[in-house]
């Protein structure tokens, strides 16, 4: 079995049979494919025990960027780090990612769960999607409207056996500089890249934990939706409820101040915790077992579930012995 501790930003040491480091989608038609599972880095994963088959790391790095008239079609390979795609991005003057500085993870697997920070989702300026499907081995390309992308989630997520492996992006980026500074927090009068990216990269590092140094996985539960009945009854102890209301009448609350206001911000379980600055980090405190993980996001969702009678569902996704895991079933 071979070790996967570098393979999950929660720094957990499991095993898996088999890893294949993926350059070209050639690899893939050659590939006994049942058994597998994708990664990129690795950073939106919590693997619960060793698991029997193969890991496919996404290591596609091509990169094509065409000059149209108003705008730039930029197309990247899946294994390319987000981070450095975005930093090269502002180096020549091609704009729209900037508030997604400093998010780990490799530019494919950001679609799938439709990453986003900022007042920014990546799928705003996806304009199609190349995958080659594991199960038929057929290549083919989804636009954007296909992707189906929305809070947290993507046709990629939804699909039950997840068989798609992203292996270029193609976006649509601004050729001017049109800053999103409409969250809260965010200066007003930044009128370059390098200065917004820079903004973003430190409060980030104020709140969040550095995979490089505490292993985590970001937020581990996703902001819930909850009616306004419910809203208002949290509202009569806690004024300050943030909330930001929803087309279809619910109102998406922060996940954070929910697990703040439960007493779990900044606990600590066997060798697990949750993140001081921000609560809805769940932390790798040094060495932690997957058990050590799951039993404190369980016991968070039963503070917030007693306190606020609200269900929390983890933004990350759970593996096992023999693929993916609901985590209702952990
Ligand atoms: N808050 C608390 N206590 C906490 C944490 C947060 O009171 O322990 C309050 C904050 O003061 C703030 C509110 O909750 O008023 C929201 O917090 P924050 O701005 O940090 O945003 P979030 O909703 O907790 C989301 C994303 C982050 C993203 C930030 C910034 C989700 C699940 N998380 O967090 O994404 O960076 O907004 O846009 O949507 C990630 O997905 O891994 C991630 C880090």
């Amino acid at each position: 079995m071979l070790n996967l501790q570098n393979y999950n930003t929660f720094g957990l040491r499991v095993y898996a049979k088999n890893i294949m480091h993926i350059e070209d989608i050639k690899q893939l038609a050659l590939l006994d494919t049942k058994d597998t599972i994708i990664l990129g880095k690795g950073s939106d994963v919590l693997f619960t025990e060793d698991y029997e088959g193969t890991i496919l790391v996404n290591q596609i790095k091509t990169l094509s960027i065409e000059e149209k008239n108003d705008h730039f079609e930029v197309k990247v390979g899946g294994g390319y780090i987000l981070d450095d795609f975005i930093d090269l991005l502002v180096s020549k003057n091609i704009y729209g990612l900037e508030n997604l500085s400093a998010i780990p993870g490799t530019v494919g697997a950001a679609p799938i769960q439709n990453v986003g920070a900022y007042g920014v989702e990546i799928g705003d300026f996806i304009s199609s999607i190349d995958v080659y499907d594991l199960e038929t081995k057929l290549i083919f390309t989804l636009n954007k409207k296909d992707c189906k992308f929305s809070y947290r989630n993507s046709i990629f997520k939804e699909q039950k056996d997840r068989r798609y492996f992203i292996t270029h992006i193609t976006f649509h980026l601004n050729k001017e500089f049109k800053p999103k500074l409409t969250y809260s927090g965010l200066p007003k009068d930044i009128n370059n890249a390098k200065d917004l990216r820079d903004f973003i990269i430190n409060i980030r590092a104020l709140k969040l934990p550095d995979p490089k140094f505490v292993g985590n996985a970001g937020s581990f539960f996703k902001n819930p939706f909850v009616p306004l009945d419910k809203i208002e009854k949290i509202q009569e102890e806690f004024k300050d409820l943030p909330i930001y209301k929803q087309d279809n009448g619910t109102y998406k609350v922060s996940a954070g101040f929910l697990i703040d206001k439960a007493g779990c911000r900044g606990i600590t379980h066997g060798k697990a915790g949750t993140w001081a600055n921000q609560a809805l980090v769940i932390v790798n405190r040094g060495d932690a077992k997957p058990f050590d993980i799951v039993s404190i996001a369980k016991y968070v969702c039963i503070c917030v579930k007693n306190k606020f009678d609200i269900d929390l569902y983890p933004e990350v996704r759970i593996y096992g012995r023999s693929g993916e895991i609901l985590w209702e079933n952990l």
